[in-house]
């Protein structure tokens, strides 16, 4: 069984187009997202009605269910003081612009899918869907996590070997195993954080022997996100935080859009 699993896409509606087009034509069973579909860039609304459109299902991340029940902030976590505010900004803006409809969808999520690609039938690997830990959705669980970690969450989880754990919000793709069980940050598509502006997410083969994980960075129209977010009252940095990968204090990494495009095709 091959599934697609796309998270973090923070209303980024370009973003989440081309990461759908590059899905499509994949031999594909099944498609889940992992939450965060709101905050950070002015299409909410139109994200959620696209995964809505697409029959997309998927879990609740800290930005839909605190949008979803009007929690004091959005539980998110921040690299610096300025950093801290453009997410306050960005929470405010999702807040007041989100239709009732959008907020009942984000409300309605659940925090946590089981999948057996085997059968429910049958005893064999389960993947279990998260968005950032099993025990809450704001926890950061970055790969220089100790294994003990790993571990503790694979208890909570209800894991054992050959199984895999995916999930987001850290916005940074990594697949580790520890103790025969797989533990898989799938990266984000609408606001990656490593340095790479293109949406990223993952291709995930489980069913006999060990799981095959596919990391996969798509181009899109950041120019059109970039223009959204200027013309949208959310502040301009946002958009300067897309071009970058999440880096702004190195505007010119090897994988900025204007280098990229000097390079023959990224693959
Ligand atoms: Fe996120």
């Amino acid at each position: 069984m091959r599934y697609a699993l796309i998270s973090d896409l923070h209303a980024n509606l370009p973003a989440l187009q081309a990461v759908w087009g590059d899905i499509a034509p994949r031999d594909v069973g099944a498609s889940y997202h992992l939450g965060d579909l709101v905050g950070y860039a002015p299409w909410p609304d139109e994200t959620v009605a696209m995964v809505a459109a697409k029959g997309i299902a998927g879990i609740a991340g800290n930005y839909d269910s605190t949008v979803a029940t009007d929690y004091k902030h959005c539980g998110c976590r921040y690299e610096d003081p300025r950093q801290e505010e453009l997410s306050h900004l960005s929470y405010d803006w999702t807040r007041r612009h989100v239709q009732p409809g959008t907020k009942a969808y984000l409300g309605g999520l659940p925090f946590r899918i089981d999948l057996r690609p085997n059968g429910g039938h049958l005893g064999g690997p389960r993947v279990v869907l998260v968005h950032a830990t099993p025990t809450l959705n704001t926890l950061y669980w970055t790969e220089d996590r100790p294994d003990d970690f790993c571990l503790t969450m694979a208890r909570h989880a209800g894991m054992k070997p050959g199984d895999v754990i995916a999930f987001g919000h850290t916005h940074l793709p990594w697949h580790r195993e520890v103790g025969g069980m797989h533990f898989l940050n799938t990266g984000s598509v609408g606001r990656p954080k490593d340095g790479d502006w293109r949406a990223g997410y993952v291709i995930l083969e489980v069913g006999n022997g060990s799981p095959k994980v596919q990391f996969v960075r798509v181009e899109y129209d950041l120019e059109a996100a970039m223009r959204g977010i200027r013309e949208s009252g959310l502040p301009d940095e946002l958009a300067e935080y897309l071009r970058t990968g999440g880096r702004l204090a190195a505007p010119s990494s090897p994988s900025d859009p204007l280098n990229a495009a000097r390079e023959s095709r990224v693959p």
